[in-house]
């Protein structure tokens, strides 16, 4: 597994907005959007490029750089569909999936709701989008569950990790992973909610529990 924590100032300038109770819906989904681009950007710098022939309106260009890697986006739901609207934008051909976890408050494991993904996923790399890795126990399910549809490269873009999440995720051997997050976060509080986080990702985008 490799874990990037993004170094871009616009990051961490944008992350301390959305961190911020008095942030509204309105603007806190359009600063996730944001960091999202940015983390496209920075998970896309190693794809490779392959030559392919095109016109200009002046001349012929035999060897045009284009991206070859097939990608699947999927976005763990709720929260995530924020970040697979921006992410889309940027890779607009990427085929897309729909994971639906919710966490059981009870004893935090996650269960699943919706499943559905492109046919032929074990052909793609699988770019995982959820704003929050806490536990990692919601993350570790989707992938398990990648991984037993043939799934060999994972690239898992969030904006805030937990440190507990990374060592459960570390443990998963057989699939390629690397992890893009907006920030690494101090530890979890007894409610594994992530310090100092940003809240709950979900009702923070869709403002369903009323800011105090
Ligand atoms: C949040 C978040 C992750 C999960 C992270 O979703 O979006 O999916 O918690 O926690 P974990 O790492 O401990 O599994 P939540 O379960 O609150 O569902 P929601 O997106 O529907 O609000
Ligand atoms: N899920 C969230 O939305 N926030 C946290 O801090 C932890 C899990």
């Amino acid at each position: 597994m490799q874990f990037q924590a993004s170094k871009h100032p616009l990051v961490a300038h944008w992350l301390t907005e959305a961190r911020s109770k008095e942030t509204p819906p309105k603007r806190f989904r359009h600063l996730v959007k944001e960091i999202t681009k940015i983390l496209i950007f920075e998970a896309s710098r190693n794809l490779k490029l392959s030559p392919t022939s095109i016109m200009t309106p002046l001349e012929k260009v035999d060897s045009a750089p284009q991206i070859a890697t097939p990608i699947t986006l999927i976005t763990i739901m709720r929260a995530g569909n924020a970040m697979l609207d921006a992410a889309l934008d940027v890779l607009d051909w990427a085929r897309c999936g729909h994971i639906g976890l919710y966490r059981d408050p009870s004893n935090l494991k996650p269960v699943e709701y919706y499943f559905k993904l492109p046919q032929n996923i074990a052909r793609d790399e699988v770019w995982l989008l959820d704003p929050m890795l806490a536990t990692g126990g919601s993350a570790e399910a989707s992938i398990q569950k990648l991984m037993e549809l043939g799934v060999k490269k994972i690239k898992f873009l969030c904006l805030v990790a937990a440190p507990e999440a990374l060592k459960k995720l570390e443990n998963l051997n057989s699939v390629e992973l690397e992890i893009y997050a907006a920030a690494l976060d101090r530890e979890l509080n007894a409610k594994a909610y992530i310090l100092p986080g940003l809240g709950d990702a979900g009702d923070r985008i869709y403002g369903t529990i009323e800011a105090h």
